[in-house]
């Protein structure tokens, strides 16, 4: 089937009981056994869910995985993904990650003995050179917020090399524009709290896999540990997918307009946005998605420039997260990546300036109007 059909059909079949043509939301903690062992292959909610199940096989279909499971957000994702690593092993991750993610790994991981480096993996034959050897290499590309692009295919070959897993943190374009695992990626894993969801009204993850193997590990892990996506969200996200293939054609027309507008503006000193031809990422992005997506950085020079412009705005709003119809606008050095030490966001030229924006689906003369106006604050 195709993309958008997948969208709308991959996992969802009329409730077998009543024929609702919407997935049910299977608000129960527990169901009913016939006698010891006798069950419709539902036992307790935390192991399975129709409604959470239905949207894994939706997601697993869309990314082009074996399986998906779904989790109680983004970062409970991650971390069921980073239980593949054991004590002693080394991880290696593309630098300008979301800063939720470093935190987690550089705070609460190496607790347990494992080991992180972060290094620029935008050039794939010098990222083999310098990486060493590590288990597993987890990449966002783009990157979050400064838009390097990783080459998936190429680093799937650094890490197979190794006998590692490569993971890709999809959250930024959606299998839409680009599905990691058909590039030699073994485990997608997505914020679905984003673009999935696509209405910013609900919080959760996924991960996708390639592999039964991971597949079964995951699962276990996911009922193990017990963070679950809720019936009520696992509902909410299967309605956003089903528009999914309506919504990023409008986020990619909208993000370009804004990328080229704000280039055009005196006050802004720098655009990151993959869809540029003069970005250093743009031929691979070609290569490995079909879009650019509508996420893009900009800098103002200062974090007195940010203070003067993001108040002004009045229909983008100021917020973290992305991906919702409406255009969010965030300030990556105080939101996000708060979590990296002020020396390490200026390594990585995460500055007091930049600005990422998440362009909606609004009009994009209004978007432009707001944008402008607010800019003659500086
Ligand atoms: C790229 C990326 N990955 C993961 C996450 C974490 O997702 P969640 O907030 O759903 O836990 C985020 C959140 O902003 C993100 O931007």
């Amino acid at each position: 089937m195709g993309f958008a059909t997948d969208c709308i059909h991959a996992g969802q079949a009329p409730d077998p009981s009543t024929g609702a043509v919407t997935t049910p939301i299977f608000q129960t903690s527990t169901y009913v056994q016939e006698g010891i062992g006798k069950h419709k292959g539902y036992e307790y909610a935390r192991t399975q869910n129709p409604t959470r199940r239905a949207l894994e096989m939706n997601l697993a279909a869309l990314e082009g995985g074996v399986d998906a499971y779904c989790y109680a957000s983004g970062m409970a994702a991650t971390s069921a993904a980073l239980t593949l690593v054991k004590a002693g092993q080394r991880v290696v991750v593309s630098d300008n990650v979301y800063g939720g993610t470093h935190r987690f790994f550089t705070k609460i991981l190496t607790r347990y003995g494992v080991e992180f480096a972060f290094m620029d993996a935008s050039d794939a034959a010098a990222f083999d050179g310098a990486a060493g050897e590590f288990a597993m290499l987890w990449i966002e590309t783009p990157t979050n917020p400064l838009m390097k692009i990783c080459d998936i295919a190429a680093l799937s070959a650094v890490a197979k090399k190794r006998g590692a897993l490569l993971v890709v943190d999809n959250t930024f374009l959606s299998p839409f524009f680009q599905r990691p695992l058909g590039l030699g990626a073994d485990i997608v894993v997505h914020s679905t709290t984003k673009f999935l969801n696509g209405h910013s009204d609900s919080v959760g993850g996924v991960a996708v896999v390639k592999s039964e193997e991971h597949a079964r590990w995951l699962q276990y892990v996911q009922n193990a540990v017990g963070a679950i996506l809720s019936p009520f969200d696992s509902w909410l996200v299967l309605r956003g997918t089903k528009t999914l293939a309506l919504r990023m054609p409008r986020h990619e027309e909208n993000g370009a307009k804004v990328a080229a507008f704000l280039r055009g503006q005196a006050k802004v000193r720098k655009v990151f946005w993959p869809g540029f031809a003069d970005h250093p990422g743009h031929d691979v992005h070609r290569r490995q998605a079909s879009g650019f997506g509508s996420m893009i950085s900009f800098e103002l020079g200062s974090l007195e420039a940010a203070q003067r412009f993001l108040p002004r705005l009045r229909l983008c709003s100021l917020g973290e997260s992305l991906g919702g119809v409406e255009t969010l606008i965030s300030h990556p050095a105080t939101m996000t990546h708060a979590g990296y030490t002020q020396p390490e966001r200026d390594a990585l030229g995460i500055t007091n300036g930049l600005v990422r924006i998440s362009v909606g689906c609004e009009d994009a003369e209004d978007l432009l109007a707001d944008l402008g106006q607010a800019l003659q604050a500086l």
